[in-house]
């Protein structure tokens, strides 16, 4: 584990990283003259990144540019805090301390957000570990403009994020629904947040009609797991709830995925129950002083013997009857029951945070959430800036009556797909009718696990929706 510190001065620690401004760089007083020519000549050669060797020390020199828009500025110091991060690892550094007399606090902040997220290693399944474990032990913030509440604050984050990571890169030969929620339990003690677990029997009583039947093809029972956190010191008289999609293992059912490119990293699909997973961990560990509740609805999604099947009709939670269409539609069955169990808490605001369409990733990519609401502008717009401050950014999806027409059913009140046109607003329209409170809803889908490494953001799960919601709620 990277252990982050804080130090209002320099001591003698010997590997030192300097960020420097890249269009009029002021050098550091102690580089000797040959080492100041050496970095004016990298410098006028474009390098972002300068190593002067000292053996056994080592000093860094970082350029970064002075942005208008903070959002990308921000951005620039965690890419380049993942840059320094690789050099550092290979030249197998184990202690770095950080300066700037440039740029203000946030932007080091920045920096050793990216140097940290960088550091993320899924290493549970090698014989060998050891081999493979980043050198990196120590990275020492130097800014009397800090604090170490501050330093303290983003490690908590950070290793928010990290849980949220290793729940979605954990397999279903690991993660059931059961152990999952065992997770919940574990961290809610770790961290301080209180968690109560419903077993199959208590669902059943509950009435989690769309949960019970994408679990129905299973051999392992779902489970449905509460979170909550409510200091003494909240703010806010109403909660705020937050539903995670937490389908351990997404196989389509019978309306089978095919393997290639497809199924084979639905291990993925519970990555909106890891951001609220790593949500009430950072919120709980540093003290967030609001009342925040926690649903994390859970099965795998499987074609059993006893699967639900095209043509059932599904009496949800809120009593609502669902005829389904396609088993691959399985997320919005069980968030439609967490969504309507939601109002029970007369809630402030419901977020939902989904891996739940491909049509998402079709149309933003991984760069970007799309995002549905029925939330007013004020809460929203809150959420966007947070999205672009720690660069999770979100699209805005509309939820127009007219797309409500495609899951309009025959046979019952809805049916749980649409046509081929504008696959994530049907689904969103689906939850809609869940819903009676202030509501955002998040489809993942696109950013939550990536396929080859992007910069301090890794491979594989990215923990997507931990850092944007704590930020909103910092904002809040
Ligand atoms: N978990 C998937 C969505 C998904 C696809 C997430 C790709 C991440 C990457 C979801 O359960 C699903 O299968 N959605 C279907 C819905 C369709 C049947 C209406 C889809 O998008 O194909
Ligand atoms: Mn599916
Ligand atoms: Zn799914």
């Amino acid at each position: 584990m990277l252990e982050l510190q804080w130090k209002s001065e320099a001591g003698s620690a010997s590997n030192r990283v300097f960020l420097l401004d890249k269009v009029d760089p002021v050098w550091p007083d102690f580089l000797s003259e040959q080492e100041k020519a050496f970095a004016l000549q990298q410098w006028e050669n474009k390098s972002t990144l300068i190593h002067l060797n000292r053996y056994p020390e080592h000093l860094f020199l970082v350029f970064a540019e002075q942005m208008d828009d903070e959002s990308k500025g921000l951005e620039q110091f965690r890419k380049l805090g993942n840059q320094s991060h690789g050099m550092w690892n290979k030249l197998a550094l184990t202690d770095v301390s950080v300066t700037t007399s440039f740029f203000a606090p946030d932007y080091l902040l920045a920096f050793a957000e990216g140097v940290a997220l960088s550091h993320y290693q899924f290493l549970k399944y090698f014989e060998k570990q050891e081999d493979k474990r980043f050198s990196l032990q120590q990275l020492v913030l130097v800014d009397a403009r800090l604090s170490a509440a501050a330093v303290e604050e983003l490690s908590n984050l950070v290793q928010a994020v990290f849980h949220a990571r290793r729940l979605i890169d954990e397999p279903l030969s690991y993660l059931t629904a059961g152990k999952l929620a065992e997770e919940i339990l574990d961290l809610s003690k770790q961290a301080g947040f209180r968690a109560e677990v419903f077993d199959k029997s208590r669902i059943e009583h509950e009435g989690f009609g769309g949960l019970l039947a994408v679990n129905r093809g299973s051999i392992d029972p779902p489970s449905f797991s509460v979170l909550e956190w409510k200091p003494e010191n909240a703010m806010n008289s109403k909660p705020i709830v937050f539903v995670g999609k937490g389908i351990v293992y997404d196989t389509g059912g019978l309306s089978l995925k095919p393997t290639g490119n497809s199924m084979d990293y639905m291990k993925s699909d519970m990555s909106g129950a890891a951001a609220v997973i790593g949500l009430f961990y950072a919120a709980a560990k540093n003290k967030l002083p609001l009342h925040l509740i926690g649903l994390v609805p859970a099965t795998d999604n499987r074609p059993g013997l006893n699967a639900y099947t095209p043509g059932d009709v599904i009496k949800m939670h809120s009593g609502l009857q669902v005829e389904v269409l396609n088993t691959d539609a399985e997320g919005r069955m069980i968030l439609a029951d967490a969504l309507s169990y939601a109002k029970r808490y007369e809630p402030e605001l419901v977020v939902d945070l989904a891996t739940l369409t491909g049509a998402a990733v079709v149309a933003v990519g991984t760069e970007a959430i799309a995002a549905m609401r029925k939330a007013g502008d004020e809460a929203f717009y809150k959420l966007m800036k947070a999205g672009k401050h720690v660069y999770e950014r979100l699209v805005e999806f509309p939820l127009w009556d007219e797309y409500g027409e495609q899951i309009k059913s025959e046979v019952a009140d809805i049916k749980n797909v649409g046509g081929r046109d504008a696959g994530s607003i049907t689904a969103g329209k689906f939850l809609e009718h869940f819903t009676a409170y202030p509501w955002i809803h998040l489809d993942i889908a696109g950013p939550a696990f990536l396929h080859k490494k992007d910069s301090y953001r890794g491979q594989g799960g990215i923990g997507v929706g931990t850092r944007l919601l704590y930020q909103f709620l910092k904002m809040y």
